[in-house]
């Protein structure tokens, strides 16, 4: 019996756009219409929550804190697969006090039975969770990002930890900073991206490992709204707005496109994927050990 996928979100109401450590973010531009961006943040979190439950999804909440507007963006907290988790070493300052929260959030789960295993990455590197490294079940591999916030090397201790192989991308875009916001590969064995994000380098090694039938390049447009930062749950993804060209094309493909309006979200630089962590994904040696 396949289980029934989880995913933590962290609960909004400490959600602003307070300082800039993406060019998505300007703090005057959220403070000009405070008011309206939190009463709409509240809801878009709702939309998304509900999203997932209707894939059939379960939903774990955590509180946030004060001071500490992004912990609602679980996925930069921490890489997990195999009931192991391997939480995030933060680039920014502004986002270091989010790693105290989440270990104790990591460590109450791991009392609850949801995990064997809770260490953080060492000090010496930056590693922003599952926002830079994306678990590829067709390919049984990670596909991580580095540049702007993740160090190159934290890859290897990704690789090592969970025991299985690491594909890194380079990112050399500031807009597109974590991989997670330009990158997402899909159940059909198909990878949605944006490629101007990539170095060419790194446009290989996807080139390499995917298909041309099963790429599918996103547009300027569909970057920009933050289309590619999607959940895929089966035939389901759950994305911010697409454009209608992108969303026909993943439903010719089969794919059942659940939109949602993130703007208050959008402007702190990320979309639906970055809003979720998946606590259950499992390797296919894990489920072949009956783990
Ligand atoms: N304001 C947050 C930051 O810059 C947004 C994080 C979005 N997360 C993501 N995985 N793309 O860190």
């Amino acid at each position: 019996m396949p289980k029934t996928p989880t995913f933590l979100m962290t609960d909004d109401s400490h959600f602003e756009v307070s300082y800039k450590i993406n060019p998505w973010m300007t703090p005057e531009e959220w403070r000009r219409d405070e008011v309206k961006n939190r009463a709409e943040a509240r809801h878009a979190a709702a939309s998304l929550a509900e999203a997932l439950r209707q894939t059939g999804a379960r939903v774990v909440h955590i509180d946030g804190a004060p001071g500490l507007p992004d912990m609602v963006f679980p996925a930069n907290a921490a890489v997990v697969l195999d009931r192991r988790v391997m939480a995030a070493r933060f680039r920014y300052p502004e986002r270091q006090g989010e790693e105290r929260h989440f270990l104790e959030a990591f460590a109450r789960l791991k009392d609850e039975g949801a995990f064997d295993d809770v260490s953080q990455m060492p000090k010496d590197y930056w590693q922003e969770g599952a926002g830079d490294a994306i678990f590829d079940a067709n390919r049984q591999f990670f596909w991580t990002g580095f540049g702007p916030r993740s160090s190159f090397e934290a890859a290897d201790v990704l690789r090592d930890f969970f025991n299985v192989p690491v594909k890194p991308l380079e990112l050399v875009s500031g807009r597109f900073y974590h991989l997670d916001t330009c990158f997402v590969p899909l159940s059909g064995g198909e990878v949605l991206y944006y490629p101007q994000a990539f170095s060419k380098a790194s446009l290989s090694v996807i080139r390499d490992h995917v298909a041309a039938d099963k790429r599918i390049e996103a547009s300027d447009e569909d970057a920009a709204r933050f289309a590619v930062n999607a959940v895929n749950i089966g035939r389901d993804i759950v994305m911010a707005e697409p454009t209608a060209h992108l969303a026909d094309e993943l439903r010719e493909r089969g794919y059942s496109v659940v939109p949602l309006r993130l703007r208050p979200f959008i402007m702190s630089g990320g979309g639906a994927y970055c809003m979720t962590l998946r606590l259950d994904l499992k390797s296919a040696s894990a489920t072949n050990r009956g783990e």
